[in-house]
C-alpha cells in the first residue's frame, strides 16, 4: 500500500443494507414495491407526480430510522486519517456516510434530504415531506422537486469524478451491482489509467471481471478489515 497516494471509494446501495434501506435489485428488481420507470425517470414526475413525491417522501422518513453501519464509519475513519488525496462518491441518496462523519464525499445521484428547484436550478437542504407544487425559496416558482438523479438526467459532479479517477492509484467498489452507467464504467477508468482496482460486494457484480481482486462478503464486515489495511502503512 505504501504506494498509494490518491484513493477514489464508490459506493452503492449494498453499503447501506445493513442499515435498513433496501437495495434498488433485489428479488423481483422492484423498489420498495415500484418499477423503476414508475417513480424514477422524468416522464414519472411529469405524468404522476403525486406518486413520485410520495415514493421519495417516504424514503426521506425513512432516514431518521436508519443508522450509518460499521462501514460507514470505517470510510468516515479512513477520511479523517488518509493523509493523500481521497474521493468518496456515493451513488447512494441517503445521508449515512456524511452522518458517519465522512466529508470529502460526493453524491452523484442526488440527495434525498435536498429539495431541486425544477425552474431556477436551485438545491436546499430539504427536511420532512415535499408535496408537488411547494415554492421554491430562491425564485418562488411552485417546482420543487426530489433531488435525485432520474434515469436520463446527468449525474452530479462529473467532471469532479473524471478528474479524480484519472489520477487515481487505487479504486474501490463497495456494495455497488454495476447495472448502471456512468458509475459501472468507473472501474474500467480508473484502470486503464494504471489504478489498482477492488471490489468490496456481497455477490460479484455485472463488472467483476474488470477488478483486479474481488473480496465477496458483508460491507460492515469487509470494508473495516480493508480500511484497517490501507492505514497500517499511514
Ligand atoms: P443495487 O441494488 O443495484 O445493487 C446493490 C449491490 O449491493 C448488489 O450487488 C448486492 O449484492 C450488494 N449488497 C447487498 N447487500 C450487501 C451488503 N450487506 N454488503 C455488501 N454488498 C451488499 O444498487 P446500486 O448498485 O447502488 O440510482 O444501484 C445503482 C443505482 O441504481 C442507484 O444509485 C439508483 C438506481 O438507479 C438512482 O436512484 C438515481
Amino acid at each position: 500500500m505504501s504506494d498509494i497516494r490518491s484513493i477514489v471509494v464508490l459506493t452503492g446501495a449494498g453499503i447501506s443494507a445493513e442499515s435498513g434501506i433496501a437495495t434498488f435489485r433485489g428479488p423481483g428488481g422492484l423498489w420498495e414495491g415500484h418499477r423503476v420507470e414508475d417513480v424514477c425517470t422524468p416522464e414519472a414526475l411529469a405524468h404522476d407526480p403525486d406518486l413520485v413525491h410520495r415514493f421519495y417522501d417516504l424514503r426521506r422518513a425513512a432516514l431518521t430510522i436508519a443508522q450509518p453501519n460499521a462501514a460507514h464509519r470505517a470510510l468516515a475513519r479512513l477520511d479523517a486519517a488518509w493523509p493523500g488525496e481521497l474521493l468518496i462518491v456515493t451513488q447512494n441518496v441517503d445521508d449515512l456516510h456524511e452522518r458517519a462523519g465522512a466529508k470529502r464525499l460526493l453524491h452523484m445521484h442526488g440527495e434525498l434530504r435536498s429539495a431541486l428547484c425544477a425552474r431556477c436550478g436551485a438545491r436546499q437542504s430539504w427536511q420532512g415531506d415535499l408535496p408537488p407544487g411547494t415554492a421554491c425559496p430562491t425564485c418562488a416558482a411552485p417546482a420543487l422537486r426530489p433531488d435525485i438523479v432520474f434515469f436520463g438526467e446527468m449525474p452530479y459532479d462529473m467532471d469532479r469524478i473524471e478528474t479524480a479517477l484519472a489520477s487515481c492509484d487505487l479504486f474501490v467498489s463497495i456494495g455497488t451491482s454495476g447495472a448502471v452507467y456512468p458509475a459501472a464504467g468507473f472501474v474500467r477508468t480508473a484502470r486503464w489509467n494504471g489504478a489498482q482496482t477492488i471490489e468490496l460486494n456481497l455477490d460479484p457484480s455485472d463488472g467483476s471481471i474488470h477488478f483486479h481482486e474481488s473480496r465477496m462478503g458483508p460491507a460492515s464486515t469487509l470494508v473495516p478489515e480493508w480500511v484497517d489495511s490501507v492505514l497500517a502503512d499511514v
